[in-house]
């Protein structure tokens, strides 16, 4: 593998690549690697001018990096229109930490009144996964797609591509892409080799194709801001590298970071079932998984009581703060209790149980409804 994927297991114990995602991951020490801007409390008091109010990922930097997004909002500020552009690699049923970037994008579509387009990479996870076959990633597509819908984004507004069915669509704009990328630039940003399938290497393309969709639709040039995974970030750069070179402006990007696991352990991830809680689970798989969550409880109810427990290793808290608790006070007030030990875990627990039960009772039926809807979202 090239030195720029190899150095962050090197030097510092952790990987962000868009395939692969390992480590305890130093976020600011991302933030100078990949040579992006901090999100910081000046662009945040400007989103809640722009937004009138400022969302709880921005607040709590879960979204916490960016690349010209002071540029978007000038030209909101100017009465000039932006699109949005994010993404699913279909690789799997949707759990409820994919839902946490599109939460936020949902928002932004709300306070800027913008366009989104939604892209499912079938393509993708066929060729990046040998153990899936282009028809289970089809059909996972369809199922996000559903996920999606169900978040409440604006039909009117917005446009699911699933790339194997819009191919025609991204194409020609890929191919254009493909002509300015040559393959030491893929080696080096994505540490591929010369055992890296084709597809493969071809594939950035692709993922860059819609942020300059809009501006084919419109017929001039809109600018484009990407809400994704600090992780998708090493496309973007090619993206943004050759984006003039072909006549658009290159695409603006809000960096969020990844949704941690269930078992305190790297990010959630869809090849851990027992720890991982999908869209479509059921009450009692939902306790279940929560009751084996790791937290920073101690050994025994007596200890915990007298020495409090630790909020900060919780992955109980962390769903809390990364999802289902847009209320800084609550948070606040169960880390409290919980350093005090005034709540033990086995309470604290259920307390997410019943939240996420409630969230997702009222999902899964929009989820159903969005199945007869899924002709209006699709591109
Ligand atoms: N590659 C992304 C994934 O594996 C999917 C994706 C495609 C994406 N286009 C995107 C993610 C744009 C964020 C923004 O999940």
């Amino acid at each position: 593998m090239p030195e720029e994927t190899e150095d962050h297991k090197r030097d510092e114990g952790f990987t962000v690549t868009p395939w692969e995602v390992e480590g305890n991951i130093d976020y600011e020490k991302l933030i100078e690697d990949f040579g992006t801007s901090k999100i910081d409390e000046e662009l945040i008091d400007r989103i809640k001018d722009a937004a009138g109010e400022v969302h709880f990922m921005l607040r709590r930097k879960i979204f916490y990096s960016h690349r010209d997004f002071n540029w978007i909002l000038d030209e909101h500020e100017k009465g000039n229109r932006f699109a949005m552009y994010t993404g699913r690699g279909p690789s799997g049923n949707t759990h409820v930490g994919h839902l946490m970037p599109w939460i936020f994008a949902q928002w932004m579509q709300e306070k800027f009144g913008v366009e989104l387009f939604f892209q499912l990479t079938d393509d993708e996870k066929f060729l990046f996964n040998f153990n899936l076959t282009l028809e289970d990633t089809y059909s996972f597509a369809l199922e996000n797609a559903l996920d999606i819908i169900a978040l409440g984004f604006d039909p009117e507004k917005t446009n699911i591509i699933i790339d194997t069915d819009n191919i025609d669509t991204l194409y020609p704009i890929a191919l254009r892409v493909a002509k300015r990328i040559n393959f030491s630039n893929v080696k080096a940003v994505f540490g591929f080799d010369n055992s890296t399938n084709v597809g493969s290497i071809f594939y950035t393309a692709i993922q860059s194709a819609p942020c300059f969709i809009p501006s084919e639709l419109e017929g001039e040039n809109v600018p484009v801001v990407i809400p994704c995974g600090i992780d998708q970030d090493a496309h973007f750069r090619l993206t943004r590298d050759i984006a003039e070179t072909l006549g658009y402006y290159k695409p603006a990007l809000l960096h969020n970071k990844l949704a941690p696991s269930l078992d305190g352990t790297g990010k959630m991830s869809a090849s851990k079932p027992s720890t991982t809680i999908f869209t479509t689970d059921k009450p009692e798989d939902v306790r279940k998984k929560i009751s084996q969550a790791v937290t920073g409880g101690r050994i025994s109810a007596e200890e915990q009581r007298e020495k409090g427990g630790n909020p900060d290793i919780c992955a109980v808290q962390n769903y809390r703060y990364f999802i289902f608790q847009p209320d800084d006070e609550i948070v606040e007030d169960i880390a409290d209790r919980c350093r005090n030990g005034d709540i033990l875990c086995g309470e604290c627990k259920h307390l997410l149980m019943d939240t996420i039960n409630y969230f997702l009772e009222e999902h899964q039926e929009k989820r159903e409804l969005a199945r007869d809807k899924l002709d209006d979202f699709l591109l």
